[in-house]
């Protein structure tokens, strides 16, 4: 067979689009199974050993400042304005400091949220918000163990040695209206990351993690009508929610669920029961810290005048919350587990709800 031009350059262009399919939605091997349930079940988990070791890179908790001894006068009483961390001993203050330093503001250093000419001054935002992280950490590793069991967290299980976690989400609810057909699109159709490139609705996390929370559900246990049970919108969000749960973890769905029998508890892995813990602590830190944080925010100079340019608020005016990913990062347990947070006494003050 003898091909023109023309008919050269067509297949060529097939041939190429085809190998591009294939790199960009085919795994290469070798994609390991493990088995997660009952023989038989297919409750198997896949994983690849090369992006495993990318993964492993990316997730290195760092070493833990050498610890000090509990002694001298206490924070609170050497200095002037010291409100959530006083009862620690002047060292392991000192230690503090220099750890969320490195946790949360590398580069900027002391100053990012002290004027160093009066460091009891709370005039710099950063410090206010800082203040208020303390307390949300150390609810977290004391009221959360539920979900967040001894391993507990840190400022870098969300900061990773940045001021804004790379990895935090703003209401998406009203995406720009395309025209004809294709309005009304109610949030959906358009694959996004945050559903793993599903056209499941792309904001799942408005509904389900903030304060007053829709019902996580696609089967109902009453008869319609009634607002008991789930409609369409409610079981398109829970899919993407669970979508998003599953790439924040790096799982299949099976590392929490049987897929015979989804909502069912009895045949579900513990795993299910800790992420059933984790939705209500995501919701908890969005309602209760986060988002009352978002005057402090709002003072920041957003945009190109006023300072470093990343913005600190949504594009629809609210803080950038947190979700699965904000502290997992690809991995079922944040940093591989690493336990951080015990070498940490700041973090580990109980708090008063
Ligand atoms: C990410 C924000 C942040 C960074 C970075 C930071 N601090 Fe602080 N600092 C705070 C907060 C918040 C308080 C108040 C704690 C409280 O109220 O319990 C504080 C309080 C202090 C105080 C007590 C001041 C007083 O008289 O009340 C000193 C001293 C201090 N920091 C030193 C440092 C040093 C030194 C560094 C750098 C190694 C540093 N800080 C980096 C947030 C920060
Ligand atoms: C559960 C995740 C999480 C943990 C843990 C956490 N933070 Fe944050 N923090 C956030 C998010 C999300 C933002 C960004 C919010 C925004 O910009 O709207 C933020 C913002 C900040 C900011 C403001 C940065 C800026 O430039 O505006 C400071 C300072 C900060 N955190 C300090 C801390 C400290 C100190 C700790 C540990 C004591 C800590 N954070 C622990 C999620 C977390
Ligand atoms: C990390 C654990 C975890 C993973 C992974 C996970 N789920 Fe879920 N799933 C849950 C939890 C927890 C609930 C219940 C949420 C609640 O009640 O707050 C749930 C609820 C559901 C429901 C609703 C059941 C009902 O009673 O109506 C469906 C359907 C579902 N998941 C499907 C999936 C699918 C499909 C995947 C994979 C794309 C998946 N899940 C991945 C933990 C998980
Ligand atoms: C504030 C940080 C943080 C956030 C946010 C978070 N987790 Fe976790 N999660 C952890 C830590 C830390 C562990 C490890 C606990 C342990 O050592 O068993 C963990 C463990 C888990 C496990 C158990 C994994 C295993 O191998 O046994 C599941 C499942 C899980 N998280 C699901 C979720 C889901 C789903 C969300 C979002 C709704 C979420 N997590 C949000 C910190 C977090």
């Amino acid at each position: 067979m003898k091909l023109n031009i023309m008919q050269t350059v067509v297949l060529a262009g097939v041939v190429l689009a085809g190998a591009a399919i294939a790199v960009t939605t085919l795994e290469r091997p070798p994609v390991q199974v493990t088995q997660n349930g009952y023989r038989g079940v297919g409750m198997q988990q896949l994983s690849n050993p090369r992006l495993a070791e990318a993964m492993a890179a990316r997730n290195q908790a760092p070493q833990s400042i050498v610890s000090v001894p509990d002694v001298g006068p206490k924070a609170g009483q050497l200095y002037k304005n010291v409100q959530v961390l006083g009862d620690l001993g002047v060292a392991q203050f000192a230690r503090t400091m220099a750890a969320i330093t490195a946790w949360v503001s590398p580069e900027q250093g002391c100053n990012y949220c002290h004027n160093p000419n009066n460091m009891a001054s709370d005039e710099v935002y950063t410090k206010v918000v800082a203040r208020r992280m303390f307390q949300m950490t150390a609810a977290l590793n004391t009221q959360w163990q539920d979900h967040v069991q001894q391993t507990g967290v840190t400022c870098y299980t969300c900061h990773r040695g940045q001021p804004v976690p790379a990895y935090n989400w703003s209401e998406d609810t009203k995406p720009p209206r395309l025209a004809g057909l294709s309005a009304g699109q109610a949030g959906q159709n358009m694959p996004r990351a945050s559903v793993g490139s599903t056209s499941l609705p792309y904001d799942p996390f408005t509904p389900f993690l903030e304060d007053r929370p829709a019902n996580i559900r696609v089967q109902g246990t009453a008869i319609h009508p009634n607002p008991k049970v789930p409609g369409t919108k409610e079981t398109e969000w829970t899919y993407g929610l669970m979508m998003h749960m599953s790439t924040s973890l790096g799982v299949n769905c099976t590392f929490c669920h049987n897929s015979r029998n989804w909502s069912s508890w009895e045949e579900s892995t513990p795993q299910r029961m800790t992420a059933w813990y984790g939705i209500r602590m995501v919701r908890d830190i969005n309602a209760n810290y986060i988002t009352p944080l978002t005057p402090q925010w709002q003072a920041h100079p957003n945009g190109p005048e006023g300072g470093p340019v990343q913005a600190r608020l949504g594009h629809e005016g609210d803080a950038l919350k947190v979700n699965c990913t904000t502290c997992h990062q690809g991995v079922n347990k944040p940093l591989y587990g690493a336990a951080m947070a015990k070498d940490y006494p700041a973090l580990l003050i109980p708090q008063s709800r």
